[in-house]
């Protein structure tokens, strides 16, 4: 089956917004949330908006442009939203936004923005499509065509790394 035999879905249909507080046990010795639990956060909000979409097992392929830009303290409240920004025949980028709230004060920074892509599977594990994503504000528009670029960057550097890891493979058995 083709995506396109599948009925379009909106990014309003499998928005996602999770909201968590950082205890001790997530922080490093300084007081400060460890970068790996706020990655295993984002990769779960965004397998959950990529299988909201995709009504199906979602599997992540690609994590990347994910920044750090502010600290996160123990006792905040982290909130995660994850919106699709595009999809491919079976393949969906998600952007989650992190934000930290400070409950006392009500104070709330942006700390992290990433993108990240999942390709939905069917039992069996294979690659299954995925119904086409309907953007339908400008705003909408823009992320999508931007996850375009991306994904078509992301492409290049994996026929890159395919090659690089090739040359290897033959210069070690050149070596023997
Ligand atoms: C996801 C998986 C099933 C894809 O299998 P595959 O043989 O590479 O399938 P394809 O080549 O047909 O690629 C499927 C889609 O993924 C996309 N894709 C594959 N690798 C990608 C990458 N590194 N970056 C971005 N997109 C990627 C392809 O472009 C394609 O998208 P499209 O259908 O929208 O055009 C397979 O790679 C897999 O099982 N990976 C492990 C996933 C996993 O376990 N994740 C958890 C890690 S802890």
């Amino acid at each position: 089956m083709a995506s396109d035999d599948l009925a379009p879905k909106c990014v309003a249909d499998s928005r996602v917004v999770l909201s968590t507080m950082m205890n001790p046990e997530h922080a490093n010795a300084h007081g400060n949330v460890h970068g790996g639990v706020i990655m295993k956060l984002v990769d779960e909000a965004g397998g959950f908006a990529a299988m909201r979409h995709a009504r199906s097992a979602a599997v992540t392929v690609a994590i990347d442009s994910m920044t750090f830009d502010e600290p996160i303290y123990v006792g905040s409240i982290v909130t995660l939203m994850a919106a699709l920004t595009y999809t491919g025949r079976t393949s969906m980028e998600v952007r989650v936004e992190v934000t930290a709230e400070n409950p006392m004060t009500g104070d709330k920074v942006q700390t992290n923005v990433a993108y990240l892509v999942y390709v939905a599977v069917d039992p069996q594990g294979r690659p299954n499509p995925v119904p086409p994503l309907c953007v339908e504000t400008p705003e909408e528009q823009l992320r999508y065509q931007q996850a375009h670029e991306r994904q078509a960057e992301r492409k290049r550097r994996q026929t890159r790394e395919q090659a690089l890891r090739q040359q290897l493979a033959t210069a070690e058995n050149d070596e023997l």
